[in-house]
């Protein structure tokens, strides 16, 4: 009987050890909280999303200050504007939801990174991410046309304080029309995260509910990607990094682990986001409710697994319960 010499199992045998040896650690400057802006006087609960709002403009300073005070410094605008049109006008408007909320929040804390998403389905009467046509009764997003509003649209937010833009409606050539115009109106220096790798995923659906976006007819699979590609990630990431993106993402993440290690192997030099979407945040919450699993545990293993996979930086759901779950790992 010959005993083993290379024992794995040594530097696993106390919490000083394993803490020693562990590859990969989460820190609270990975999170970037998204946070629902609404229209009016009412701040609502999201019910498909407990803990999260549509916070209306009154309450939105106290947030943001409570936020930072937890150590929660980059969030992730989405406006729900009191007016929806065909072409998602309040999203381009001075006065639009996400220009105030913007102003507001650099008013009252100026060092909060504010993220803002770049899309029409919130703001379209129809529901989806760019403007409409009928080909030939076909009803279909039309590409080009969506640019020429999403070049207005990342203006806006920029005029308004916006820290970064982040396109998410996945049209093509999006990238390069909004850095062309940032850079002629003076915002060279304003960078885009790029919803690069975005699937057309069912794991949106709390989110629909949330930032009352879902589509009136149709769905969102002639811009969105198929689930079933992964390649095609690597060459929708290449084309947003020709066209001048600062900053890629994977968008949902835990089901594509894959892509963001391929993403992160093909782009290394580039940050890269996963977007932990709504989806996979309700269920955790959802079972750990029921009893069924342990919410914190569950959420961290997630998260660990995304960072492990190749993610730099995480939008989550969950970032205002890291603030307090890193504590209270680091007080151990
Ligand atoms: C806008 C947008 C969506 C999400 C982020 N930006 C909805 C969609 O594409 O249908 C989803 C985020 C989430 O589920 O948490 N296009």
């Amino acid at each position: 009987m010959s005993f083993p010499t290379r024992r794995l199992r040594r530097l696993r045998a106390k919490p000083s050890l394993r803490r020693l040896a562990r590859e990969t650690r989460l820190s609270l400057s990975d999170f970037i909280l998204p946070l629902f802006i609404r229209h009016g006087h009412e701040t609502r609960d999201i019910n498909s999303m407990p803990g999260h709002k549509q916070w209306c403009l009154a309450d939105l300073p106290t947030e943001i200050n409570a936020l930072y005070a937890l150590g929660i410094q980059q969030v992730l605008l989405f406006g729900i504007p009191e007016h929806k049109d065909e072409l998602g006008s309040d999203s381009y408007h001075e006065q639009g939801i996400i220009q105030q909320a913007i102003r507001l929040i650099k008013e009252h804390q100026p060092s909060m990174l504010v993220i803002a998403d770049v899309c029409f389905c919130e703001y379209t009467s129809h529901g989806h991410c760019g403007v409409v046509n009928d080909k030939c009764g076909q009803l279909d997003v039309d590409n080009d046309e969506t640019l020429l509003l999403l070049q207005k649209q990342a203006l806006s937010f920029a005029q308004a304080g916006a820290d970064i833009i982040a396109p998410s409606g996945n049209m093509d050539g999006m990238v390069g029309a909004i850095r062309a115009v940032l850079d002629e109106k003076g915002f060279v220096h304003t960078p885009i995260l790029s919803y690069s790798a975005k699937y057309a995923s069912s794991f949106y659906g709390p989110f629909r509910e949330a930032a009352e976006g879902a589509p009136k007819f149709g769905d969102r699979k002639t811009y969105q990607m198929d689930p079933a590609n992964g390649n095609e990630a690597l060459k929708e990431t290449l084309l947003d990094v020709e066209e001048g993106a600062d900053m890629l993402m994977v968008k949902p993440a835990l089901a594509y682990l894959d892509v963001i290690y391929r993403i992160k192997e093909a782009f290394p030099e580039f940050p890269l986001v996963a977007y932990q979407v709504s989806g996979e945040f309700s269920m955790i919450k959802a079972a750990a409710e029921k009893g069924w699993i342990d919410e914190k545990k569950v959420a961290l293993e997630s998260l660990i697994a995304i960072k492990r996979a190749g993610a730099d930086i995480i939008v989550s759901y969950f970032t205002k319960q890291i603030a307090a779950w890193l504590k209270e790992e680091g007080e151990k």
